[in-house]
Parts: C-alpha cells; sequence; structure tokens
C-alpha cells in the first residue's frame, strides 16, 4: 500500500537526520553509509516494495524514495566534510611516516676546486691573493707591459673592445701593473680572474676563461727563483713524481722568458695521444721586463723579478682528464656533479 510506504518513508527520514547528526567519526561514517546505501541496505530494501504496489502508485512511491535518497545523500556528503575538516584541524591525517624531501646538495665547479688548491699552495709560499677589474685599459692590458700601439703580438690576443682605449682584459697580466703602481717590493702576489679573448670556441678555446698570475719582485732576484717557487708549485700540484722542464719563449713582458711544462705521466715523456710530444705545457713565465718596471717607476738596477701566468681551466682539464674547455662553462649537472 502506497500509504504504508509513505509513513516508512517518514520514519526513516527522521532516523536518517538523527543518525547522521549525531556520528562521532568517519569509520561510523562509513558503517552509516552501508546501512543506508549499501547493496543490502534501507534504501534497497524500502525499493524492492515498490513492486508490490499497484502500477499507478509505483511512480509516486519511486519519486517520494528518490527525494529522501537525495536527501540523505547530502545528510552524508555535509557530514562527511565536517568530520574531514575536523580531522585535519586536529593533524590526524599527517601522515608522520612520510620521508620528509631530500636536500638537493650543490657542489663546488672544478674550476673553483683547483683555484682552491693553486691558491694554498702559493699563500703556503707567502703570496698574497689580489683580485682585480675584468674591464681595462688598453694601457694596463698591453702598453704598460711593452705591447705598444703597433705590435704584432696584440693580434695574437683577439682583443673585445669596448670602446678605443677600454677593453675585456685578454690575460691578468695587467694586474702585475696595478700592483706595482701601489705599491713597493719585496712583492709576492696572485691573481686568479677571467679574462675574454675574441676567439671561436672550440675544445680546447672559449671566449672567457680564467688565468692566475703572479709576480714576485725584490732585490736579487734571479733565475733560479723563478725555477724554485714554479718547480715546487707543480710538484706539489701534480705530486713530488712530477718532471719539470723550463723551454725558452718569448713574452713581451718578461725577459728571459719561458714555458713551463711537465712530464706526461700517461707516456713518461716518451710521447703519446695525451701530450704529443712527450711534455705538457701548464704555464709562461719569466723574469720582469726592465721596460716594465720603467712603467710603474721601479729602477730596473735595484730590484729583479719574476712572473708568471697560466690557465687554469687547462690545468682543471689535466687533473680531472676532461677533454673539452666548453664544459666548463655549459652548467650541464651531470658534468659538475663528477667532482
Ligand atoms: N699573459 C700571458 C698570456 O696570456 C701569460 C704569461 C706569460 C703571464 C708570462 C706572465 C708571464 O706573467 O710572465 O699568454
Amino acid at each position: 500500500m502506497l500509504e504504508d510506504i509513505k509513513e516508512e518513508i517518514g520514519k526513516l527520514r527522521s532516523e536518517a537526520q538523527k543518525e547522521f547528526e549525531t556520528v562521532k567519526n568517519e569509520k561510523e561514517l562509513e558503517a552509516l553509509r552501508i546501512k543506508y546505501f549499501g547493496r543490502k541496505g534501507l534504501f534497497s530494501q524500502i525499493i524492492s516494495k515498490i513492486e508490490t504496489l499497484e502500477a499507478s502508485e509505483r511512480p509516486e512511491a519511486g519519486f517520494l524514495i528518490n527525494t529522501l535518497k537525495n536527501e540523505i545523500m547530502e545528510l552524508f556528503q555535509l557530514r562527511k566534510e565536517k568530520l574531514t575538516a575536523e580531522s585535519q584541524a586536529e593533524g590526524r591525517s599527517l601522515d608522520l611516516t612520510l620521508p620528509g624531501r631530500r636536500r638537493e646538495y650543490g657542489s663546488l665547479h672544478p674550476v673553483t676546486l683547483i683555484l682552491d688548491q693553486i691558491l694554498s699552495i702559493f699563500t703556503d709560499l707567502g703570496f698574497e691573493v689580489i683580485e682585480s677589474r675584468e674591464v681595462e685599459t688598453e694601457y694596463y692590458n698591453f702598453e704598460a707591459l711593452n705591447t705598444p700601439k703597433d705590435h704584432p703580438a696584440r693580434d695574437m690576443h683577439n682583443t673585445f673592445y669596448i670602446t678605443d682605449e677600454i677593453l675585456l682584459r685578454t690575460h691578468t697580466s695587467p694586474v702585475q701593473i696595478r700592483v706595482m703602481e701601489k705599491s713597493r717590493p719585496p712583492i709576492r702576489m696572485v691573481s686568479p680572474g677571467k679574462c675574454y679573448r675574441r676567439d671561436a670556441s672550440d675544445a680546447s678555446h672559449s671566449p672567457v676563461f680564467h688565468q692566475l698570475e703572479g709576480l714576485l719582485v725584490d732585490e736579487d732576484i734571479s733565475f733560479a727563483d723563478l725555477k724554485g717557487v714554479l718547480s715546487s708549485f707543480l710538484m706539489q700540484l701534480f705530486g713530488k713524481d712530477t718532471v719539470v722542464r723550463f723551454n725558452p719563449s718569448y713574452f713581451q713582458f718578461t725577459e728571459p722568458s719561458t714555458e713551463v711544462a711537465i712530464q706526461c705521466k700517461m707516456c713518461r715523456g716518451k710521447g703519446c695521444r695525451i701530450c704529443g710530444n712527450g711534455y705538457l705545457e701548464i704555464l709562461g713565465a719569466g723574469m720582469v721586463h726592465p721596460e716594465v718596471f720603467r712603467a710603474v717607476k721601479y729602477d730596473p738596477k735595484k730590484y729583479t723579478g719574476f712572473a708568471f701566468g697560466m690557465g687554469v681551466e687547462r690545468i682543471a682539464m689535466l687533473k680531472y682528464n676532461i677533454d673539452d674547455i666548453r664544459l666548463f662553462f655549459e652548467n650541464d649537472i651531470r658534468f659538475l656533479r663528477q667532482f
């Protein structure tokens, strides 16, 4: 009978309202959901009674049951939202077993690592570390280093000019001039920094690279001091068994000049794929040219000294077996992580 079902619907409504409003936690709420909406739940039961009605009564009964079902569904939803909000506020939904987020560690760039080693060797030998500018004038970069305007050696430096007078330094040698202008001997300094050259980049050339300059000036400094200091440096950097060779060379700002090489450890000087002729050139050096002393108003009869310059990437490439200078500047994390 329709009347019976209507009565049942009324009862179900008031019971459900009470029950859903007093439910205390999500577990109880789930039990209640099954009680009402489960396969054998109260709704299935009441729906199955529709069949017992006259055909003419069925639509009304169906409509009333559906309406109630929607009402109770809404009660369920509201309650569920409230309970979740409450338990979140109490922190119960925090999963304390969840592992923490890992921090990414950075690492020092290979150029920095090598520079740290080089600087610590020179500071142990009593050298002071001085940093200078990257934007220079052509006076400091060339003129004061005994390389006048029409000198062919300027060609080799492929300079980035900003104006006719201002440029990006092509080497760290201008620091020699700046230091000597400001102070009197004794001078023992090294100066690391970036240099720039208008070179097309390939495996051994980069338009930006690092050099380390060194300068020692005092009375009675001889070529033997140069050999002693640089041999000691190279043996500390590359190992006690390193064989060092001083080959004659030419630089405008030193006289005599030398190119310092170490014997290749792969072939022990015989010549191989790595070194070519058995030796690897590491740095340029020489006795400070009297013209350079004159430019900074030092008396070349009173003072002598030696200077040296080396490419930092080149040394890092030899030490870490890196075969392409461009890797230092690409910042590929897979490369950088290896050091
Ligand atoms: N400045 C030179 C270059 O870039 C390197 C160099 C050679 C520096 C000899 C020196 C030196 O101080 O004495 O090729």
